[in-house]
């Protein structure tokens, strides 16, 4: 154990479990088909009811919301209109102050999405910006002239499909969007800008809100002479933004000061914390640079390892590797399976060759996001099993933001992940409180078997593993804080390693196919091994190290 984990002060986000909570999706308080804070605030007992013995709840640490701002969602929120205010939909600002005291007595943070790339084209900020050219506002977003013959200013794509400039007619140039075009971006090199947010960001913070979610965090800034970017060499994929190397458009050293501007005024406020998404490229270059040099950018970066790993030991491990590698000494990892962008972790697996049992997969995925070194961040109803809806018909489709273009190379809808949560087996799956209200997106038909009341009854649901999962979590120095270490160079077929803390170690076996013989490539010393958790041994059970693994078979073990 190195000294780093010796001396360091823990804090909740280093120690604690995460989970992200899509608002329009979780509970239906009011019965109009949208999920609302008052929803929220009465399923709260089944995320934390304040019990450690509880039979019933996850035992979760601290909740990220995605944006419950005034918006005309467009993109469901990450489109705000109005920073300080709650959107009607999801209820008022009381609602949200009875939601952080309700979350904050079950010993429960909460975190908000900041969404402060852009605003919504709504936002009072941009209608008067676009009104003229010399308006008090003219500069807040990023306007440009149009090239000879109208064209766009430059290259510059949008994440969402298509060029990444809008024309406005008042004006008469266009304005630059990373995403859809009713989400222009700010122009963060305007002081009146950074202390229009600054401002809102303490007074959320003032209302006790425990830290943010920084969404598209690394691309506030834009290369101030409109320079091209180029085309990224053999770059091929689906979405053609990601075939640019996004040179003057992404990761700017001006972006940096930002994140570090936003950290001290966290810090000014104690123990709050600033996560990140560090989209889109090269995960993990991009993730551990917004720790900053001094350990004074974000206090989680998020990456996406995990959803751009295939369903394979030596892919997931060398991410896991890369990352222990990169991470510097201060700073924690973060890892997740799920979000509202991509789609869920069992539906992208269950392709792969050894992927005959879906159960399996969800147990060893679990395991590994609960298990590894660093702040694990749950999606809603990963914790049951949920898979993505796949027959939404066309007209139900919500994802209005990404656009389709004419050569159709951007990202898909993602509507399949954000179906309404899964309750019960009562009409839309207790969504809207037992009422037949039709919600805004439908819910998943297998909500039947797969909902939250069958699964609490059922000591074989995925999320009995979850629930015992996260205690084994609570409970264990080593799964919290310790080192960790792989025993197989190159996994093919199975992950074993181990996490050592000052006073435990915990070893953990996840096999992703058939019977096999447990060997080593790092010698475990002779122990006896207490189950903690398996898909095959009964808890408790002491072992002198079982030479075999069972097909699909998960254990944690502590060394006695
Ligand atoms: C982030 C969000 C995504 C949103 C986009 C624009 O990537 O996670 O949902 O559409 O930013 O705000």
């Amino acid at each position: 154990m190195s000294e780093n984990i010796k001396s360091r002060e823990w804090k909740w986000w280093e120690t604690g479990v995460v989970y992200q909570i899509y608002p329009l999706s979780f509970a239906d308080a009011n019965g109009d088909g949208k999920g609302d804070l008052q929803g929220i605030i009465q399923r709260l007992d089944y995320l934390n009811d304040g019990n450690p013995n509880s039979k019933t709840s996850l035992g979760i640490d601290a909740i990220w919301l995605s944006p419950i701002n005034k918006s005309p969602m467009v993109d469901n929120g990450y489109d705000i209109s109005d920073y300080k205010s709650i959107g009607k939909v999801f209820g008022t600002l009381e609602d949200f102050e009875l939601l952080v005291e309700e979350s904050h007595k079950r010993g429960m943070k909460v975190v908000m999405d900041l969404v402060i790339n852009h605003t919504s084209n709504q936002h009072d900020w941009f209608i008067e910006s676009a009104s003229s050219k010399d308006n008090p506002k003219a500069d807040w977003y990023l306007w440009q002239d149009p090239e000879p013959k109208g064209k766009v200013p430059n290259n510059w794509l949008s994440y969402f499909g298509g060029t990444a400039w809008t024309f406005n007619e008042q004006r008469g140039q266009y304005y630059y969007h990373t995403f859809n075009k009713h989400q222009p971006d700010l122009n963060w090199r305007n002081p009146e800008v950074k202390k229009a947010i600054y401002d809102t960001i303490r007074y959320w913070l003032d209302k006790g809100v425990d830290g943010f979610r920084l969404d598209a965090s690394s691309v506030y800034s834009k290369d101030k002479y409109y320079r091209y970017n180029p085309v990224k060499f053999g770059a091929t994929d689906k979405n053609a933004y990601n075939n640019q190397d996004q040179l003057y458009t992404k990761n700017l050293p001006e972006n940096h000061q930002i994140i570090r501007e936003l950290r001290q005024i966290a810090d000014e406020y104690g123990d709050r914390v600033i996560m990140g998404e560090t989209f889109i490229d090269s995960p993990l270059y991009d993730s551990t640079i917004f720790y900053g040099f001094n350990n004074d950018e974000l206090h989680l970066a998020f990456a996406f390892e995990f959803p751009f790993s295939p369903w394979y030991p030596g892919y997931l491990q060398r991410e896991i590797e890369k990352k222990e590698l990169l991470t510097p000494a201060d700073n924690w990892p973060t890892y997740f399976l799920d979000n509202h962008d991509i789609p869920r972790h069992l539906s992208r697996w269950v392709e792969c060759s050894l992927c005959t049992n879906p159960e399996g997969i969800a147990q060893a995925a679990a395991t590994l996001l609960l298990t590894i070194r660093g702040t694990p961040v749950l999606y809603y109803g990963q914790e049951l099993g949920m898979v993505n809806h796949v027959e939404i018909p066309e007209e139900q489709l919500q994802d209005k933001a990404v656009v389709k273009t004419s050569t159709g190379e951007t990202p898909p809808p993602r509507d399949g992940a954000r179906t309404p949560m899964q309750w019960d087996d009562s009409a839309n799956a207790g969504f809207s409180f037992g009422k037949a209200v039709r919600p805004w997106l439908p819910v998943n038909e297998n909500y039947l078997e797969l909902n939250v009341k069958a699964a609490l009854s059922d000591k074989d649901s995925i999320l009995h593993f979850y629930r015992q999962l996260l205690k084994v979590r609570k409970n264990s120095e080593a799964l919290q804080i310790g080192s960790w270490r792989s025993l197989i160079y190159y996994p093919d077929e199975h992950l074993a390693y181990l996490r050592e803390s000052e006073n435990e170690t915990v070893l953990v076996l996840l096999n992703f196919s058939y019977e096999k013989d447990l060997t080593f490539d790092q010698p475990l010393e002779k122990a006896n091994w207490q189950v903690l958790l398996s898909n095959h041994w009964t808890r408790d059970t002491m072992l002198f190290l079982p030479d075999k693994l069972q097909p699909f078979e998960v254990t944690v073990l502590k060394k006695v």
